[in-house]
């Protein structure tokens, strides 16, 4: 059973990604963390509030974490998730984050003797994990693993032609949790973009019957049109059925450096036995979306 934190920024994709995880008994879910990403902070702390209530999952704790990236002033905040970030599906609030910051709760979550049974899966920009490491220099370390949506290793950038959203957001981040020295996955666009939703398939959600289908069904209506993608739930996905995807090692390292390639995952693939000249990753590259599909449809119809 894998002990968890997400990291996230609520978000449709995020918010699937939130409700698979909520639905599968293998996975114990320590707490959410947000961040400014998708939309401001106070939006996806809220959000992550209310679809974790929708999942039923009320004793989940969430805290609220970074409102900005490293190095710029302002969140960069991606619009394509509508104005509230959950595509205008009006989840109810039952509650609002706990009084903890996200980096004091993933500091205390890894302090703890046993955090190296605790995975970390994050899948919006990476400041909060990167603020943790930077308060407490090797303390990703202790993490069983660490395990990130973000990047765009071999193939085009979402958000700029060379980056993808999350690292593209806070790019100084995404290296600095890079470079930490942890067990580090990257589930970047090469493998997201396999995991397209097509229309006939959100559509059948209907006939879960169950609240959380009609609205993860209502959710992805909405959501990038036609074949949405959903990113998040790769590497959630990734942790109940490994055998569905494909992954590289590779030396990986960010540009951070503001201009034309700001954020890009720069990845080198390490031959078998190679010795690595840089910080090192799994980064994944293939996934069976067929099965991935019919995992998160069983998924979601066990939830309320
Ligand atoms: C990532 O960007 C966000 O918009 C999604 O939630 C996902 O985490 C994909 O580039
Ligand atoms: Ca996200």
């Amino acid at each position: 059973r894998h002990r968890l934190v997400i990291d996230c920024d609520p978000g449709i994709d995020d918010a699937l990604a939130l409700l698979l995880a909520a639905a599968s008994p293998e996975l114990e879910l320590l707490g959410v963390t947000c961040v400014a990403g998708n939309q401001p902070l106070a939006a996806t702390a809220d959000n992550a509030c209310r679809v974790l209530d929708l999942a039923g999952r009320h004793a989940v704790p969430v805290f609220a974490g970074c409102s900005r990236p490293l190095a710029h002033g302002e969140p960069r905040c991606n619009l394509v998730h509508g104005e509230d970030g959950l595509g205008g599906v009006a989840l109810p609030r039952t509650r609002g984050p706990s009084d903890l910051h996200a980096a004091d709760f993933l500091e205390r979550t890894l302090e703890r003797a046993d955090a190296g049974q605790v995975t970390l899966v994050a899948v919006g920009p990476l400041t909060n994990l990167a603020l943790t490491e930077i308060k407490r220099p090797g303390l990703l370390r202790r993490a069983r693993a660490v395990i990130v949506m973000g990047g765009a290793a071999f193939c085009d950038g979402n958000i700029t032609p060379s980056a993808e959203f999350n690292f593209y957001a806070d790019a100084l981040a995404a290296q600095t949790v890079l470079a930490a020295g942890a067990n580090v996955s990257v589930f970047g666009l090469d493998v997201t973009r396999q995991a397209a939703m097509p229309a006939d398939w959100i559509e059948s959600l209907a006939a879960l019957g169950n609240r959380c289908g009609d609205a993860a069904r209502a959710l992805l209506r909405g959501f990038a049109r036609p074949h949405p993608l959903l990113h998040d739930t790769c590497p959630i996905a990734w942790l109940l059925a490994p055998e569905l995807f494909t992954a590289q090692r590779c030396t990986v390292a960010v540009d951070w450096r503001p201009g034309l390639t700001e954020g890009h995952l720069a990845a080198k693939r390490l031959p078998a036995g190679g010795v690595a000249d840089g910080h090192v990753a799994e980064v994944f590259i293939g996934v069976q979306a067929d099965p991935l599909r019919a995992l998160l449809r069983e998924r979601l119809a066990r939830l309320p």
